[in-house]
C-alpha cells in the first residue's frame, strides 16, 4: 500500500512525524512526504524536521506565500502533477492550513482517496480562514479520523456517514508524549515566573488597533510578570508598522519562533499561556497549564470543557482580570481529555491497514 502524507505549515510536522513513525515498520507500507512549502524559513520549517526526526521530504513544492488564492491555487497545480506522476493508495492530510484544502480538492477530483487526520474540529467562525478549509476537506474527504468525540458529532450533523468517521485521539499529542522528556527552555533572560505569548491570527494582528490594544495590555501587565513572546513572522511585520514601545527584555523578552523542543519547555514551565493558536491550547490542557485565549471561539471545546483553557475574545479587561487571578495562584485546573495517550498514530496505522478499508474506495 503507498500512502502520500502532505505537509506545508508548522502545525502539519508535530500531526505528521507520530503517524509516519507508526506506519514505518508495517509490512506492504510504501511512504512518501510531500512538503508543499508554505512555510519555508528554517525555524518555521526545517528545525521541526530535525527535532522531531521527520525525514526530509521526498516532494518538496516550494510554493511560499501569497494571498489565500495564489498560495491554494500554486498547490494545486503543482500537487496535481505529483499525485498523476505517483498514484497513491491514500493520501493523508493534515490541520485545517491551505496545504490541507488544496491537496484534498485536487485528490477529490482525480479519484484519489484521502484519509483527513484531525477532522471534524470546528469554531462555528466563517471569518476564519482554517474554518473553510475544515468544512470543504471534511465534506470532500473519505475518511475522517477526529481527535475527540465533539468531531465526530460535528461531522454528523453535516451529513457525513458515521461509516467513515473514526476517533482516534490527538496525534499532536503522541509527539509531546514523546519528546517531553528532551524539552529544553530556550537559551533567553528567563524570569523564575513568566507568561509565554504566541500570536498570529489574522482576527488579532492584521487591524493595526486591535494589535495594539492587545500588546498595550501585555506591556502593562509585564509590570508583575514577565511576558516571554516568540514573534510569527506576519506578526513581526504588522509590530514593526505599529511603533509600540517594549519595556526591557527583564519584562518583555520578544524572541524568534521557537523550535519545538524549546517551546514545549516554554510552556511546561510558564505560569501561563497568552495564545490564539490552535495545538497550545491543546499541548497547554495536556501538560495543565491555564492557557487565555484571545479568541472569541475555540474548534477545540474540550480544552475548555476538560482543560485549563479559558475564551478571553478581545475583551483586555478580562485578559487583564484572568492573568492576575493566575498570577495569585487562582488559574483554572483541568484534565487530560480521553484518547490523548500517545497512541492515536497507531491507531491511524491500525485503521488504515484494516482490510474492510479498501472498500472505501470510489471507482476509478
Ligand atoms: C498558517 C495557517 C494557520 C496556522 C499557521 C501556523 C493557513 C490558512 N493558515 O498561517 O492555520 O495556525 O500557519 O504558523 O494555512 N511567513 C514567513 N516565513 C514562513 C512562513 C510565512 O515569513 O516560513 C510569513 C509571510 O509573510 C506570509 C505570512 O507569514 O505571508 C503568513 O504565512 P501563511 O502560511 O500564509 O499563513 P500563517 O499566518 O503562517
Amino acid at each position: 500500500m503507498h500512502l502520500l502524507h502532505v505537509v506545508g505549515a508548522r502545525p502539519n510536522f508535530m500531526k505528521v512525524a507520530p503517524v509516519l513513525r507508526a506506519l514505518q515498520h508495517r509490512p506492504g507500507v510504501r511512504q512518501t512526504l510531500l512538503h508543499t512549502g508554505q512555510h519555508y524559513d528554517a525555524n518555521m520549517s526545517d528545525i521541526f524536521f530535525q527535532q522531531l526526526g521527520i525525514p526530509a521530504p521526498d516532494v518538496f513544492l516550494g510554493v511560499g506565500s501569497g494571498s489565500h488564492a495564489v498560495q491554494t491555487a500554486k498547490i494545486m497545480m503543482q500537487f496535481e502533477e505529483a499525485i498523476l506522476d505517483r498514484r497513491p493508495d491514500w493520501v493523508l492530510v493534515y490541520g485545517d492550513v491551505n496545504s490541507t484544502v488544496a491537496a484534498t480538492l485536487v485528490c477529490a477530483k482525480l479519484r484519489v482517496q484521502v484519509a483527513h487526520v484531525e477532522a471534524g474540529l470546528r469554531s462555528f467562525d466563517r471569518d476564519m480562514p482554517e474554518e473553510l478549509n475544515r468544512l470543504v476537506t471534511d465534506q470532500l474527504a473519505d475518511l475522517l479520523l477526529t481527535p475527540s468525540h465533539d468531531g465526530d458529532q460535528n461531522l454528523l450533523r453535516e451529513g457525513i456517514p458515521a461509516s467513515r468517521i473514526r476517533c482516534v485521539g490527538n496525534v499532536m499529542i503522541d509527539t509531546l508524549v514523546r519528546l517531553l522528556p528532551q524539552a529544553r527552555l530556550p537559551e533567553a533572560p528567563l524570569q523564575d515566573r513568566f507568561a509565554l505569548v504566541t500570536l498570529h491570527r489574522p482576527s488579532n494582528v492584521d487591524d493595526p488597533e486591535i494589535l495594539r490594544g492587545v500588546l498595550e495590555t501585555l506591556v502593562d501587565l509585564s509590570d508583575g510578570c514577565q511576558m516571554v513572546f516568540p514573534v510569527h513572522p506576519r506578526t513581526r511585520k504588522k509590530i514593526e508598522e505599529l511603533g509600540v514601545l517594549f519595556p526591557n527584555e527583564e519584562r518583555f523578552l520578544m524572541l524568534e519562533p521557537l523550535g519545538y523542543l524549546e517551546c514545549l519547555a516554554l510552556q511546561k514551565h510558564a505560569t501561563a499561556v497568552v495564545t490564539d493558536s490552535g495545538g497550545i491550547q491543546e499541548e497547554s490542557t495536556w501538560l495543565g497549564v491555564p492557557c487565555l485565549t484571545l479568541r472569541e471561539n475555540t474548534e477545540r471545546p474540550v480544552t475548555i470543557s476538560a482543560g485549563t483553557n479559558q475564551l478571553i475574545g478581545r475583551d483586555m479587561v478580562k485578559l487583564r482580570s484572568a492573568l492576575t487571578e493566575i498570577l495569585a495562584g487562582h488559574g483554572k485546573t483541568g484534565r487530560k481529555p480521553p484518547l490523548w495517550d500517545g497512541k492515536a498514530g497507531e491507531r491511524i496505522a491500525d485503521i488504515l491497514l484494516e482490510p474492510a478499508q479498501p472498500m472505501l474506495r470510489r471507482a476509478a
